[in-house]
């Protein structure tokens, strides 16, 4: 819609009481993003289109969130809360400034998509005042009741408010739509509170554009697309349709997958070609998967760049700041944590690689273990490219192991180990007693090590 300007208001003033829990409603998850990232991502973003959030009084987090997904998101703060409408001009500043289009969505419904805000959107180049997203409900109670005659939107009913006859309709509103821009303000600051709720209802809009003799339609969309979440058992339901949506594309997008309903996926995750995920697979955010990747079963990623041709589990652990290069091969319980390790690279089986550069080719035995912490803070490893470290072997951080360097099974290095070199049996029994007079030196320095 190219050529008008927009103006997307979303209402996340809600307390979420229902979800009982202390995370503001909007905040919490489906599919690795805020319910309020996937309405944000999914309101028009081309040049010409502003963005504004509502929220509540102590909701700081809400308003993070918000830049967080859209950095030009301007907040605005609902001091009471008086209704939907209420809600609205909280941000009158912005509405003020008379986009074409105002479109009005409520900061829970995560499963909107850009499609259908360009279809409400479309009413409005053709004269019409307001378009109203509706849906047939399989259970409306609780919906405001939309009243038409023909194809004209006469007016929306709240539940509270409703007549028994009006309450039998099971067209319902969405809680989406679009007004006119530069009537918008006249006709909400119109709205008064005369109802059982003393609420200001946006939904009165439909009438007093009727008042003033404007048009008003509606646009019809699945129930699906507009599920509000209002409890644990709504976003967990929310979940599953999104799920359902992320396996297609992926499977559209070529990815291999024998078992999808068992894949859980990331909004934002991506797949190169000829990628296969193996059933059981947990993918969390800011995860990339690069061409012929093989993702076995029982593995948990988040945060991680997969290279080329890299094989990972089962049961792998990559955890986030993670980046295995080219036919890097990860097996079975391993964990990984801000690693980058290079082309080649394998760790087989058994171990923990945190905080570490490991380079190409290099094979670092089962059981070996970056010993990162010390209990005051945490170290980097350096494994050169093509280093060979021997099963059940602690390296304690900072330390640097050489390229080509060879570390014997079950040694302790404390110490930088050169290139080339050998790091044997011999040399542990110092290193130990190296490493234990570090931890009391700062112990006597008063600084308490912390768990972990
Ligand atoms: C609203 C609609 C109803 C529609 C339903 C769809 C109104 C009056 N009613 O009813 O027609 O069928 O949604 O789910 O609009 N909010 C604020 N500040 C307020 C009040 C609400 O920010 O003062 C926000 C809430 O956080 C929520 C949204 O607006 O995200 C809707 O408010 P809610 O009270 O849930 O309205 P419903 O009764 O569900
Ligand atoms: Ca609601």
């Amino acid at each position: 819609m190219t050529g008008r300007t927009t103006l997307t208001i979303v209402l996340a003033a809600g307390e979420g009481t229902r979800m009982r829990s202390k995370t503001p409603k909007v905040l919490h998850p489906v599919a690795g993003q805020s319910l309020l990232a996937h309405v944000l991502g999914a309101a028009p973003k081309e040049n010409s289109a502003a963005l504004a959030v509502v929220i509540a009084p102590d909701h700081e987090a809400v308003a993070e969130e918000a830049r967080r997904a859209r950095r030009d998101a301007a907040i605005f703060v609902q001091r009471e809360r008086l209704g939907t409408a209420h809600a609205v001009l909280a941000a009158r500043d912005a509405i003020a400034r008379g986009a074409d289009d105002l479109l009005i969505v409520f900061g829970d419904t995560p499963l909107i998509s850009a499609a259908t805000f360009e279809r409400l959107r479309a009413p409005l180049k053709s004269g019409a005042a307001l378009a109203v997203l509706g849906f047939r409900a399989a259970d409306p109670t609780g919906y405001g009741r939309l009243l038409v005659e023909g194809d004209r939107l006469i007016a929306i009913r709240e539940q509270a408010d409703a007549s028994p006859a009006e309450r039998a309709i099971t067209l319902c509103n969405a809680g989406v739509m679009a007004l006119d821009g530069r009537k918008a303000l006249d006709i909400i600051d119109k709205i008064g509170n005369a109802n059982s709720k003393r609420e200001y209802y946006l939904t009165d809009a439909v009438a007093i554009v009727r008042n003033l003799g404007l048009e008003a339609v509606v646009i019809e969309t699945s129930e699906d697309e507009v599920r509000g979440i209002n409890t644990k058992a709504q976003l967990a339901e929310a979940e599953q349709v999104m799920q359902t949506r992320l396996r297609k594309a992926a499977l559209e997008a070529g990815v291999t997958m024998v078992a999808p309903e068992t894949v859980f996926l990331t909004a934002d995750t991506k797949f190169g070609k000829d990628v296969t995920i193996e059933p059981f697979v947990v993918i969390g955010p800011g995860v990339s998967i690069s061409d012929g990747a093989v993702i076995h079963s029982f593995s948990h990623i988040v945060q991680s760049s997969i290279g080329k041709n890299t094989s990972v589990g089962p049961y792998a652990r990559l955890r986030p700041g993670t980046s295995l290069g080219e036919g890097a091969r990860i097996g079975n319980f391993v964990e990984t944590k801000a690693a980058t390790l290079e082309a080649g690279v394998k760790v087989n089986h058994l171990s923990y690689v945190g905080d570490a550069h490991v380079g190409a080719n290099a094979n670092i035995g089962a059981g070996t273990i970056t010993c990162n912490y010390d209990g005051f803070a945490k170290h980097k490893t350096e494994i050169g490219a093509g280093a060979f470290v021997g099963t059940n072997s602690s390296l304690v951080a900072p330390v640097k192991i050489g390229s080509g360097a060879y570390i014997g099974s079950g040694s302790v290095i404390t110490r930088d180990v050169p290139d080339d070199a050998m790091a044997l049996e011999r040399s542990q029994q110092t290193n130990r007693e190296g490493g234990a007079k570090r931890y009391r030196e700062m112990k006597t320095r008063g600084k308490a090590p912390k768990g972990g």
